[in-house]
């Protein structure tokens, strides 16, 4: 619901869309092509590691910083490192989630080398566990071993899967298919499990919205995303990465002044209460939640978890299912305490909430960016 200031300017906005020429203004102002390229480039780099990482690189991970840093050893290996200026410190602040977005990378990275018969043997954190935040040292070694692996039939689905933030359909979820995520989930020494319950869902779908009003109310960790936030095009082409805002209606919004970074911060403004009015009905129409819980016995149970991740989202992808992690009540800033206890109360079962995810059907999204290959690669876009 959009407020009459808002409903003013966007007419505002009409007026000079039809000044600009309507049709034209809104073809030129799609989304970007250009920031996806990735997702039509997976596939084709000839030398194979960098094939398997133009793979590796369409993994989810957290605020899509793609944080990935890669050196290629010798003939057979790679190390991966964290560009650590990449993390979340505000909402992440012992960079869990950043490592839960390298092993969905890594998961990646093995589900494409399988593809090809080489097994991905990961060293995970070789140098050991940084503690409390990540430092220079290495998350993980990978070695290849040529015809040591079978082809695995998630691979189908990497292309395929998004993270989908649509408002669900009023479509149950089978219990079949969640049981079906159960198991892809449970994987890595980590376990899944769904819910379609409707007592539990409608707990859960109140816990994950006051940790989105928590973090959106907290000036310093909603700055973070906001600071992330993409909004027009040329923003987009410009980062391939972060929260993106896209489409002809937000480049009108754009122009008229009406959604900028500093509106979006401004508790005030039209943009930030529009925000959460859009937020607030994507929340109450989840109508499943997964989660992931496992010992949380130092990092490797971190990357685990990620590994686990990547795998969850895939079958979704598979099944046709939209999913969306919602984990805010998950991070471990102090305003969030309360509800990081409450949620693991309810379903962590003694164990670590690593991962929390809204289910269901939806419309379907398009790709988010990708920065490529090049942008991962160390001593070639990076340094
Ligand atoms: C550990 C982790 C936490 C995430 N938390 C959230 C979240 O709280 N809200 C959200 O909208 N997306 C969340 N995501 C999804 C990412 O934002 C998403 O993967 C990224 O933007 C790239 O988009 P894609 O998954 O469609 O490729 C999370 C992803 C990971 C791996």
């Amino acid at each position: 619901m959009t407020t009459r200031r808002g409903i003013l300017k966007l007419v505002g906005g009409g007026v000079v869309l039809a000044a600009l020429g309507g049709a034209a203004f809104y073809l030129a102002n799609g989304p970007s092509d250009e920031a996806r390229t990735a997702w039509r480039e997976a596939g084709a780099p000839a030398e194979y590691r960098r094939r398997f990482l133009s793979y590796a690189l369409l993994a989810p991970n957290p605020h899509n910083r793609q944080p990935w840093l890669v050196r290629l050893d010798g003939e057979d290996g790679l190390t991966l490192f964290c560009d650590l200026d990449r993390r979340l410190p505000e909402t992440d602040p012992f960079d869990r989630q950043i490592v839960l977005g390298c092993g969905a990378f890594l998961e990646l990275l093995s589900i494409a080398a399988a593809h090809e018969g080489y097994a991905a043997e990961i060293t995970p954190f070789p140098e050991g566990d940084p503690a409390p935040r990540l430092d220079a040292r290495a998350v993980a070694q990978v070695k290849f071993v040529a015809r040591a692996a079978q082809a695995d039939p998630a691979f189908a689905a990497i292309g395929i899967r998004r993270t989908n933030r649509n408002t669900y359909s009023e479509r149950d979820v089978a219990a079949d298919l969640l049981a079906q995520l159960d198991a892809a989930g449970s994987v890595h020494g980590v376990m899944a499990q769904t819910t379609a319950d409707a007592g539990r869902v409608a707990k859960l779908r109140d816990i994950t919205w006051r940790g989105h009003e928590t973090e959106s109310l907290t000036y310093r960790t909603m700055k973070e995303s906001i600071d992330l936030m993409r909004i027009g095009k040329a923003e987009v082409e410009q980062w391939r990465d972060g929260l993106v805002l896209e489409g002809p209606m937000m480049e009108l919004a754009r122009m008229t002044g009406m959604v900028s970074h500093e509106a979006l911060l401004d508790t005030k403004s039209d943009a930030f209460k529009m925000g959460l009015d859009t937020y607030r009905p994507k929340a109450a129409s989840a109508r499943a939640y997964a989660w992931l819980i496992n010992d949380h016995a130092g990092r490797t149970s971190e990357l685990n978890a990620g590994r686990a991740y990547a795998r969850l989202a895939l079958k979704a992808a598979e099944l046709g299912l939209a999913i969306h992690p919602w984990s805010q009540a998950l991070q471990e800033f102090p305003e969030m305490r309360p509800l990081y206890d409450e949620v693991h109360a309810l379903i962590g079962d003694g164990k670590r909430v690593q991962m929390l995810v809204r289910a269901g059907y939806a419309d379907a999204v398009i790709p988010a960016p990708r920065r490529g290959l090049a942008a991962h690669i160390l001593g070639e876009g990076q340094s």
